[in-house]
């Protein structure tokens, strides 16, 4: 995390006398457990004759992602090291459940960590995140899995070191999962996959209640973070060498609406690329229905905004938008996509697509190829419709077959791949901006970058480059991705 915060988190928690009653006021309250939980880690480092590991393992979107940063932060800081394996001290599983299939994964995997625990007593197992939210699977852990040590939801992840701590002091499973969060704790350690990106979460849960989509239930209503606490965020992580952040929400032009001084996306986007040293600014997910001119005109004035809007279609129909409850029209969202290409050409536009959703006719389906075709995505996200129980769709009748579903699915595909790689041809022999994220996985002597529109980019080079932007020239495309070279000035 950065460093200014966490001195100034240690500087408190060394204060702490355990001898005094744990006081009931956040973040003072999760101090005191870290303090607590860092004595008993101590202790087990000297058993081990080596600190513990842990490993965090994380399923879904960009949201579990940043929680699990969180989570890592509160183990390093009670003294964790980290491992990549499942063989480790402590594996926490963050789940995801917006489709079925992410559920049956997970059972797979306890399977295996039950023999590792047997290996090795001291282990601790833990199960927290989207899935842990729903009553009938914390059920079947507290009946089936006993081995399991901790379970928690996405509403007190802020509390795994109080969780941990009446696990190690009680020596039973620990079960808490709230309902509703009650308020957005700040100021908490926490660990950054990368030091020059980050993501910042600007506002948690949705209030959309799409009629297919089990995300309102598992993360609850919309919260804003105040603007300052954002900023000032941001700024601590520019401190501390991060030139890229990724906005994140669920809905992030609602953001800022229920504030008690309520401000918009967009104006908190102004603020964000005001930040002096900050290079690039992304965020994640834009709804249609409240993408405002306003925010358009705010990306299209600001080059520190990334070039790539992520503008879920869901489907192209407007019968089936009316039933999933996503308030657009295919004409409507046409009108909206089509005014972004023209306002901000250079703009990568992708999409998420379900196909199947109850009801769904091949009239259409049609609509959804046509509004794939119209709009020429860069990429998509498409899936298949799963039935999540607990939401309004999973009760309807006219569930599409199988059959059917595989046969529109391929279709799809199909479509979105034929723009996907037009899309790469667009830029080949141009010089861009990358930044450089990664030493290449699968050839050496190269890195892996982003353009501003987020298309990937391989170019030759020395892991010196990671976490800066640099000049490439793009030689050829690749259909996903570029081959390119730096250019020459830069070397
Ligand atoms: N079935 C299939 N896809 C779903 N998504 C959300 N809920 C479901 C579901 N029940 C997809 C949507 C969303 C993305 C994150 O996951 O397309 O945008
Ligand atoms: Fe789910 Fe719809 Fe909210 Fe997205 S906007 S998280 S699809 S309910």
């Amino acid at each position: 995390m950065e460093k200014a915060r966490q001195e100034e988190i240690d500087q408190v928690i060394d204060a702490i006398d355990l001898s005094m009653q744990e006081p009931e006021v956040e973040p003072y309250r999760q101090y005191y457990f870290i303090k607590k939980c860092r004595q008993m880690i101590a202790q087990l480092t000297d058993k081990l004759g080596q600190r513990p590991t842990a490993n965090v393992v994380t399923f879904g979107c960009q949201m579990n992602s940043r929680d699990s940063e969180k989570l890592e932060g509160i183990l390093a800081d009670i003294g964790y090291t980290f491992a990549d394996s499942e063989d480790a001290d402590l594996v926490l599983f963050n789940t995801c459940t917006v489709r079925e299939n992410a559920n049956d994964k997970l059972y797979g995997r306890l399977g295996q960590l039950k023999r590792y625990k047997e290996k090795n007593p001291d282990m601790l197992i833990g199960i927290c995140g989207c899935m842990m939210q729903e009553a009938e699977e914390v059920e079947r852990i507290k009946k089936s899995y006993r081995y399991v040590d901790i379970v928690f939801g996405t509403h007190n992840i802020y509390k795994l070191a109080e969780i941990l701590n009446e696990r190690l002091e009680g020596n039973r499973q620990v079960v808490d999962v709230v309902e509703k969060a009650d308020e957005i704790v700040e100021q908490l350690p926490n660990k950054r996959l990368y030091s020059f990106k980050s993501g910042v979460n600007i506002m948690f849960g949705c209030n959309n209640f799409c009629t297919y989509c089990i995300v309102p239930y598992v993360r609850g209503r919309e919260r804003s973070r105040e603007p300052e606490d954002i900023i000032r965020e941001i700024q601590n992580l520019v401190a501390d060498g991060v030139v890229e952040v990724m906005l994140l929400g669920q809905n992030v032009n609602s953001y800022g609406k229920n504030l008690e001084n309520p401000i918009s996306f967009a104006q908190l986007l102004e603020k964000v690329v005001a930040i002096d040293g900050l290079k690039r600014v992304r965020f994640m997910t834009s709804h249609p229905k409240d993408l405002s001119d306003d925010l358009i005109r705010v990306i299209k004035e600001n080059q520190k905004i990334c070039r790539h809007l992520h503008l879920p279609l869901q489907s192209g129909s407007t019968a089936i938008l009316k039933k999933m409850n996503r308030g657009y029209t295919k004409e409507s969202y046409l009108d909206l996509a089509l005014k972004i290409r023209r306002e901000i050409p250079e703009m990568s536009l992708t999409t998420d697509i379900i196909v199947g959703f109850p009801g769904e006719s091949e009239e259409d389906f049609e609509d959804t190829l046509d509004v794939v075709r119209k709009v020429k995505y860069d990429s998509a996200f498409t899936f298949i419709y799963s039935k999540r129980s607990g939401t309004p769709a999973a009760k309807w009748e006219n569930q599409v077959s199988d059959e059917v579903i595989k046969e529109r699915f391929d279709r799809l595909l199909k479509e979105v791949q034929k723009d996907a790689a037009n899309s790469t041809k667009k830029y080949e022999k141009e010089t861009v901006d990358i930044l450089v994220e990664n030493l290449n996985d699968h050839m050496d002597g190269y890195v892996t970058g982003r353009m501003s529109n987020n298309m990937v980019v391989h170019i030759p080079g020395q892991k010196s480059l990671i976490g800066k932007i640099i000049s490439v020239v793009l030689d050829e495309a690749k259909g996903f991705y570029y081959m390119g070279h730096m250019v020459e000035s830069e070397v």
